[in-house]
């Protein structure tokens, strides 16, 4: 049998591997919300312009009701041959209504309707993700909060480079998620335009409102060039590059964890709600969830990869290469949603160990810049010639095997003579991090007044 919603020219139906290929209901059929919602504007729209009589308009509107209800009840049949999730609606509602049914797809095609239909649920995908990524930002504040004064090493190269505190850690990824979400709104703020009633290319005869459907659904205003309206799916890349970037952060986070979490680090203690044991070593906790947070940025970026190669050097208007913006779009959007929930309940389970934080920060010499700096203060040293000073001193206490705090005051006269023992007060880790007072710096006073900003924006819900 032809395809009933196109086959008027065709003698036969399509080869098997043809319906195969061409078919997406398997995946679009979760746009059956935004699609229901969309004919619903489209057919009010076509009663308001009198493209439509009222009678035919009651009658389809019943109908989509009728049908979203059936796909809400889980009994609606989706059947492959209809294709995609436009079709299969329309022919259950000419089951339902009857010929009248066929009038609904008046002023439209499907180019418009699939764009608005992916707009939509791209946007409000968005939002979601927004939300998370606050929830995110909370715990974390939180727990900076918490540990605003609790010392750990900061790495430059993976080497102990000076110590910061915890809860600046944790601020760090505020920050970048606080970017995230800046990136998020923004696309959101882009895509915010209706590309229904751009009709296949070229717009349409009929009288139509396109003003009045993309105030009913929502967008600020519709498309202003019908050729781009259906040809453009630059919403789902900036969605996918939005979530790229923000995957990338939580797999840096992720990967601090795992490291962390190892024995040789002791970092920190993740619960046991988000680790697993190992079937044959007793002694393990594996970190999975951190490890599947690092992992998950691959389907991510690739989904962005993806998309954009599908669009590379396709041709105004439509094509149906487009029709493959859809798996990779929902695949990844979820798995960040995922990523942001997962991370969220590590974060406010996590603990620091503090002793080991402590006795971390302070080995490799990590106040060899405190020294420096005192040099320079106390002493008016050029802070290039402290630098040399400081590393004669930092190759005598290794030289011993001790820490720079252990060198007796004739030790250090002898790489400066003026240096007197008011040296040692900057020779602690906590004094360290106390004097990184510049705005942003390490120091607890900044760390607990930036988690109190942020905590105070999201819960004022301006975050
Ligand atoms: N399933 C299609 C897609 O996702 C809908 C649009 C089909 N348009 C067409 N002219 N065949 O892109």
């Amino acid at each position: 049998m032809s395809n009933r919603m196109w086959g008027g020219r065709f003698a036969s139906g399509p080869a098997e591997i043809m319906e195969e290929i061409n078919a997406s209901i398997g995946f679009d059929k979760r746009l059956a919300p935004q699609d229901i919602r969309g004919s619903l504007a489209h057919v009010a729209m076509l009663g308001t312009s009198g493209v439509l009589p009222a009678a035919d308009v009651d009658a389809i509107t019943a109908g989509l009701k009728s049908v979203q209800a059936e796909i809400e009840a889980g009994t609606f049949a989706f059947r492959r041959e209809l294709e995609d999730i436009h079709m299969n609606v329309e022919s259950r509602l000419t089951e339902i209504v009857g010929p009248a049914a066929g009038r609904l797809h008046t002023a439209r095609s499907r180019n418009d309707q699939v764009a608005t239909d992916m707009k939509l649920w791209v946007r409000d995908t968005l939002d979601g993700l927004d939300a998370q990524a606050a929830a995110l930002q909370q715990a974390l504040a939180e727990k900076a909060l918490r540990h605003a004064g609790t010392v750990m090493p900061g790495f430059t190269h993976l080497q102990s480079a000076q110590p910061v505190t915890f809860g600046h850690h944790m601020m760090a990824y505020v920050e970048m998620l606080g970017r995230d979400r800046g990136r998020f709104r923004d696309a959101r703020a882009r895509l915010n335009e209706c590309p229904l009633g751009a009709a296949a290319l070229a717009g349409t005869g009929f009288p139509i409102d396109r003003h009045a459907t993309a105030a009913a659904l929502g967008f600020d205003r519709p498309t202003a060039n019908s050729l781009d309206s259906v040809a453009d799916r630059d919403f789902a890349l900036e969605a996918l590059s939005a979530a790229s970037i923000c995957a990338v952060h939580l797999s840096r986070f992720a990967e601090e964890l795992v490291v962390w979490t190892s024995a040789q680090f002791g970092f920190v203690r993740l619960s046991d709600g988000y680790t697993t044991g190992s079937s044959i070593m007793p002694q393990k906790r594996n970190p999975d969830a951190a490890e599947l947070v690092r992992a998950k940025a691959g389907r991510i970026v690739g989904a962005l990869t993806g998309l954009l190669i599908v669009m590379k050097g396709l041709p105004l208007a439509y094509s149906k290469d487009m029709q493959e913006d859809k798996e990779g779009t929902f695949d990844a959007l979820q798995a960040l949603s995922l990523c942001l929930a997962a991370m969220t309940g590590m974060v406010r389970d996590l603990e620091p160990v503090a002793e080991t934080l402590a006795k971390a920060a302070g080995s490799g010499y990590a106040t060899a810049t405190d020294l420096a700096d005192w040099l320079v203060r106390e002493l008016n040293l050029p802070f290039r010639e402290a630098h040399h000073v400081t590393g004669r001193l930092v190759g005598a206490a290794s030289a011993k095997g001790v820490g720079l705090e252990a060198l007796s005051l004739e030790e250090m006269q002898a790489a400066e003579p003026r240096i007197t023992d008011a040296v040692y007060a900057v020779l602690g880790v906590e004094n360290s991090v106390a004097s990184r007072i510049s705005y942003g710096g390490t120091a607890p006073g900044n760390v607990r007044a930036q988690a109190e900003r942020w905590l105070a924006q999201l819960s004022g819900g301006e975050g």
